[in-house]
């Protein structure tokens, strides 16, 4: 990984349409789920980034059949807790939070010790907010690093199911136990802050005797176990994660117009949307689907000369957590100043991203007032930049190197942005799209 870019130059005004990768959530979970189902799934437009590619080869270790065919990729399940366990067994999460804490639900049943471990960055991040629910099922779990990877784990074959809490607002942890809950006899309860649902809907979906009560800021999640999955198709629709790029690209840039096809706006993940057209972006949304209950549409959105600063409502971070950071540069382009605050959990990814992100903006001439959980962002509407910025050593986080990129395309200066090739953990046509918006 050690490429770099250099960008000299604001990106040049376009019209265009583009098709963005399938969406990295959906894709995770088809996978996993697919692998404890009895026969054949497939899925067409599944991401292929190395966090989709890393969760494809855990199975295939844990004795699942995964190929790719023309157009799709077939997982051959082996059914509820079917994973062949052998002796020593290593399996590599690479970058990726959620496939490490997702398959560690459904190992919770395993008869030999396996160990995860993960890259530099997933290296450093919490585990305990897994191994606490999971050990309450009867998994046991093994770590010189104190709920950090490396991490060992055994199962048991007398799970019980549990009573959680889950207060972070995180999808992760949630579904984690509710795969968990999946092969475990009684029902599981779970109280979750909300966090995206795309494991609920995909348990809905497939029959999973799964109800849900809905309170404003609480999931209530009853989950009986033992329930067989059958194999299922899946068409992943686009990531707004990754569109959320796009949007501000042609947001910011001068007279562009953008329409991005088939993306999923599923409530839980949409906030983006609902915050970008507060601070007075330009977006409409058209041709609202519903499919297998995630919300589908296109996305078409141009250029924004009156950016509005806000005071972002927590109660929306978890429905835009891994959008912060382009937000922030909607920010810095604002009148006024804009304030995000409940925003810890920010710290708690790829890198830590709520510092990293205020550092960046620092370097770009930008005021920001920063705290362990909070930011405070100075707008200057008519920011242009002439100077250089090198942006490196940010554990090659994906979405530090686009954030810096779509800085690069819309506020000019010359930028040195290192380690292009991190985009390959969840967006890797991002800079072939960025050719296209910049060919005539
Ligand atoms: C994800 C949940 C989020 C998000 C991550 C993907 C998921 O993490 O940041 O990129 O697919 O469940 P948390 O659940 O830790 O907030």
């Amino acid at each position: 990984m050690g490429e770099f870019l250099k960008i000299n130059q604001k990106i040049k005004p376009f019209n265009k349409k583009i098709s963005i990768e399938g969406d990295k959530s959906l894709s995770i979970r088809w996978a996993l789920l697919a692998s404890q189902a009895t026969g054949k799934s497939r899925a067409y437009k599944l991401l292929e980034s190395e966090d989709v590619l890393s969760t494809l080869n855990c199975l295939k270790k844990l004795g699942v059949k995964v190929k790719f065919k023309n157009n799709y990729c077939e997982i051959i399940g082996k059914g509820l807790n079917g994973y062949d366990y052998k002796n020593n067994l290593t399996l590599n999460a690479g970058n990726s939070g959620t496939l490490s804490r997702l398959i560690l639900g459904l190992l919770i049943h395993s008869n030999k010790k396996i160990k995860i471990i993960g890259d530099k960055s997933l290296s450093k991040r919490d585990f305990s907010r897994v191994i606490e629910p999971l050990e309450n099922f009867g998994a046991k779990f093994y770590s010189s690093q104190k709920n950090k990877l490396p991490l060992s784990i055994i199962g048991s074959k007398m799970t019980k199911p549990i009573n959680y809490i889950e207060n972070k607002g995180s999808a992760q942890c949630k579904s984690s136990v509710m795969l968990a809950a999946l092969n475990t006899s009684g029902t599981t309860l779970i109280k979750a802050k909300k966090s995206r649902n795309h494991t609920e809907l995909l348990f809905q979906y497939l029959k999973i005797p799964i109800t849900i009560k809905k309170t404003k800021k609480f999931d209530y999640i009853k989950i009986k176990g033992k329930k067989k999955i059958h194999s299922f198709n899946y068409t992943i629709p686009a990531d707004i994660s990754s569109s959320a790029f796009f949007i501000v690209l042609a947001a910011l840039s001068d007279n562009s117009k953008l329409l991005i096809k088939n993306v999923n706006i599923n409530p839980s993940r949409n906030g983006v949307l609902k915050i970008l057209k507060k601070m007075g972006i330009k977006i409409l949304i058209k041709n609202k689907k519903n499919y297998k209950g995630e919300e589908i549409s296109d996305i078409f959105v141009e250029s924004s000369k009156k950016i509005k600063a806000i005071n972002c409502p927590p109660d929306l971070n978890s429905s835009m957590i891994d959008e912060f950071l382009i937000i922030f540069l909607v920010a810095a382009r604002a009148k006024g100043v804009s304030y995000f605050r409940e925003l810890s959990e920010l710290n708690q990814k790829e890198s830590p991203r709520l510092k990293w992100a205020s550092k960046i903006l620092n370097m770009m001439g930008v005021k920001t007032e920063l705290t362990s959980h909070s930011i405070k962002i100075y707008g200057i509407p008519n920011l242009k930049l002439t100077k250089t910025i090198k942006i490196k050593k940010y554990l090659k986080d994906h979405r530090i190197f686009m954030m810096s990129t779509i800085a690069a395309l819309t506020f000019g200066g010359q930028w040195v942005i290192h380690d292009s090739d991190s985009i390959k953990t969840s967006f890797p046509s991002f800079l072939k799209i960025i050719e296209k918006l910049s060919k005539k």
